[in-house]
């Protein structure tokens, strides 16, 4: 038999505690988000980011910059935000435009309001097996959903394929800190299913609709699809779910998975921000 990891569900449970917590509280958290240009992806990215925060009961803004904004400019925002001490937390929405490095963009965010934990502060403190102030949000769903559905990853062969800042390096990390075996796969991989096919976790971050099939998993394996592709046939995952269904143990859906799970884990993470700020201003 098959088991759904229900990210959806689980995901409803985390945003119903933080709903709670917040009512508790007199202040509420502020998460502000800037989105540059008209990605149609990152624009509903954002709306759901923001639905979610003001369900939740936090208080939002989104900044919506030109996609020709100067790197200067957009640094300029980021001061602001830092500056501003009623901002909790701060995403900026990726991917940027071609003429930005996101790498000075994400660096600006003062590593206190870091929401993603992308900054190298964060980063590298995570990579040390130091506590950050956050730890990003998808890669940090991922290990909670595993842990709710009680999937040891102590000693299993994991295979992660991606490499990404966002998804794949972090993940990796985590999973190594679960005293997982990891394996990174990437473009440059040979023979990617040798190792597909040994893997007991599998992680797919490529975002190639459907790619993953039958032949590059193992019985009963694990498999968590984090790809969120829009095609002809509408929106569906790395993993052709209907072709592996059967042959996995357990498997993420796409819509359903990982998705909401980075929702409420970027929810999660703008609580605690506000609370670290919080105890922070009373030292
Ligand atoms: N774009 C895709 N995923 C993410 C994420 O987790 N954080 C940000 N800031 N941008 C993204």
């Amino acid at each position: 038999m098959t088991t759904i990891l229900n990210g959806k569900l689980y995901a409803d449970i985390i945003i119903e505690q933080l709903k709670t917590k917040v009512e508790k509280e007199q202040k509420k958290p502020k998460l502000a988000v800037i989105l540059v240009g008209n990605n149609p992806a990152s624009e509903i990215y954002v709306r759901n980011k923001q639905k979610k925060a003001q369900y939740i009961g936090f208080e939002s803004v989104v900044i919506t910059l030109e996609n020709n904004i100067s790197e200067e400019n957009l640094l300029e925002q980021i001061y602001i935000l830092n500056e501003d001490t009623n901002i909790n937390a701060i995403l900026v929405q990726l991917p940027l435009p071609q003429h930005i490095q996101t790498k000075k963009i994400t660096e600006a965010i003062d590593p206190i309001k870091d929401v993603d934990g992308f900054t190298s502060y964060n980063f590298g403190r995570l990579i040390l097996g130091y506590k950050p102030y956050s730890i990003p949000c998808t890669p940090k769903g991922i290990i909670k959903l595993l842990k709710y559905y009680n999937i040891d990853m102590a000693g299993k062969n994991t295979v992660v394929i991606g490499r990404s800042n966002i998804v794949g390096k972090p993940v990796s990390i985590l999973l190594e800190q679960e005293n997982a075996t990891v394996t990174v796969a990437h473009s440059h991989t040979n023979n990617l299913k040798d190792l597909t096919l040994h893997a007991d976790i599998l992680i797919s971050a490529i975002g190639k609709a459907k790619f993953i099939t039958s032949e590059f998993i193992k019985n009963n394996s694990v498999i968590i699809d984090v790809g969120i592709n829009r095609t002809e046939n509408g929106l569906c995952g790395d993993v052709d779910y209907e072709n592996v269904y059967k042959k996995a143990a357990f498997i993420t859906p796409v819509p359903g998975g990982i998705g909401p799970m980075t929702i409420a884990m970027l929810m999660e993470n703008t609580f605690e921000l506000f609370k670290l700020q919080q105890n922070y201003l009373v030292l």
